[in-house]
């Protein structure tokens, strides 16, 4: 049983890796601004309010944690934001020896060995360009901290996110930083499979200081 605070908690990725999480017997800490309805509350789970761009609620958020996930997005108030919030929340986490999990995009995937990451191709539409780039960035300060950041960036597939919920199928595979798809060529998972594989991961540690994939 390990301390896991989510931060983002109650967003699409983060509710279900929260929900996950919690079926499985960890002590769960959400942090979010808004607590969700009664009903869309996962039993067990202690539901903490407050902004990340506030360095006191940070500092709360990592204090208790062994695992910090970061389920945050480039929306909102975090719309240029995202990398200094993770930026800090990294700094809390490895001063506590706390692992640090930070679920981002699939167009931080590279599409073939040795290409560039989709997010630097310059083919993102615009509407979802900035969300690229900022999580990109997120990840280029991850790969270039200090070894005692005990880190894992995650990639979902492209089919993946609240306009596409899926089914929990109970599988999913783990690539690297090059996109994967299945035998029929698509690039999905639905947001229990990849909580499944967020929380496989915190238990049993495979990917420490390395960017990852979670697809069908
Ligand atoms: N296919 C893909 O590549 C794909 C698709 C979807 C998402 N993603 C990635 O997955 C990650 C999570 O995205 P998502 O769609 O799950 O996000 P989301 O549903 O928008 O959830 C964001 C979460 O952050 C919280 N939040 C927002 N601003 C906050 C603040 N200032 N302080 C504290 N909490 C705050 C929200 O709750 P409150 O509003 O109550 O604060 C919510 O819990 C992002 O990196 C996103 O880019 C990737």
């Amino acid at each position: 049983m390990s301390r896991i605070t989510v931060v983002g908690g109650t967003g699409y990725a983060g509710s279900a890796i929260v929900a996950e999480a919690a079926r499985r017997g960890h002590e769960v800490v959400s942090v979010s601004r808004s607590v969700p309805a009664e009903e869309a509350r996962v039993e067990g789970v202690r539901y903490e309010t407050g902004s990340l761009v506030d360095a006191d609620v940070r500092a709360r958020a990592v204090a208790d944690a062994e695992v910090v996930v970061s389920s945050l997005s480039p929306r909102g108030e975090l719309d240029g934001r995202i990398v200094e919030v993770d930026r800090e929340l990294a700094t809390l986490a490895e001063q506590h020896g706390a692992r640090f999990v930070v679920v981002g995009g699939y167009s931080s995937l590279r599409l073939e060995e040795g290409g560039p990451r989709q997010a630097e191709t310059g083919q993102i539409p615009p509407e979802y360009a900035g969300e690229a780039l900022q999580m990109n960035e997120v990840l280029g300060e991850l790969l270039a901290s200090a070894e005692s950041l005990d880190f894992t960036f995650v990639s979902p597939a492209m089919q993946f996110g609240a306009y596409a919920p899926g089914d929990a199928l109970g599988r999913y595979r783990v690539g690297g930083e090059v996109a994967f798809t299945d035998e029929a060529g698509v690039s999905a998972v639905s947001g229990a499979d990849f909580a499944l594989a967020i929380v496989d991961e915190l238990e049993t540690p495979a990917h420490r200081r390395e960017h990852i994939s979670v697809a069908y």
